[in-house]
């Protein structure tokens, strides 16, 4: 499966559009894949977390849902952001998560004790010297299939079937 990856890369850049700030295109995590991530950054109750585009917010509300954390996400595309906002409202979370309508560069992460990243691998590269230069010592990163390049993973997991017949491979961080 881990042939696939850069053809699954093609075909997530063959799908972006010309806006420069897109740094992938909607393609949400499996939920179980999301619990496997957020227990491998070790995210404890009260701790805050960031998720780099945020999707429809899944990662975001498991956060604080399950985990107690104080999560944040970022998402530039107005009705994601719309459906996840709505989604924590609805929640009853709204003291524990939100998500910015606004774009991933142009965000503070100093705070994050926790990020989670499902981006391309160019786009970590052009995110990698804004959280080198922001995030404090400690700091845990997830990756989702994509490495950073120039960082060394302090573990990997491969999740080897999703239940939808595919893998996944997680690259833990730490600052
Ligand atoms: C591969 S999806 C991952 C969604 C979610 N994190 C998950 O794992 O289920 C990437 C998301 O990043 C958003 N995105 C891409 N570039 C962005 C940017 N510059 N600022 C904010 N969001 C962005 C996309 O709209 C999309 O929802």
């Amino acid at each position: 499966m881990r042939c696939l990856l850069p053809a699954l890369a093609a075909v997530l850049c063959l799908a972006q559009e010309n806006d420069p700030r897109k740094l992938a295109p909607y393609y949400p995590t499996p939920e179980t894949v999301v619990e496997k991530m957020l227990q491998l950054g070790g995210l404890k109750t009260g701790e805050k977390m960031f998720d780099l585009g945020s999707g429809d917010g899944r990662i975001v509300i498991m956060a604080a849902r399950k985990f107690g954390a104080d999560s944040t996400g970022v998402e530039f595309d107005q009705s994601l952001w719309k459906q996840s906002t709505d989604r924590i409202k609805s929640l009853g979370l709204a003291k524990k998560a939100r998500i910015i309508l606004g774009d991933i560069m142009q965000q503070d992460y100093s705070s994050a004790d926790l990020l989670t990243v499902y981006l391309l691998p160019d786009s970590n590269d052009r995110v990698r010297p804004l959280l080198e230069k922001q995030l404090k010592k400690g700091a845990r990163i997830v990756a989702h299939d994509f490495e950073f390049a120039g960082w060394t993973p302090e573990k990997t997991v491969t999740i080897e079937d999703d239940g939808e017949g595919r893998s996944h491979t997680l690259f833990l961080y730490r600052r």
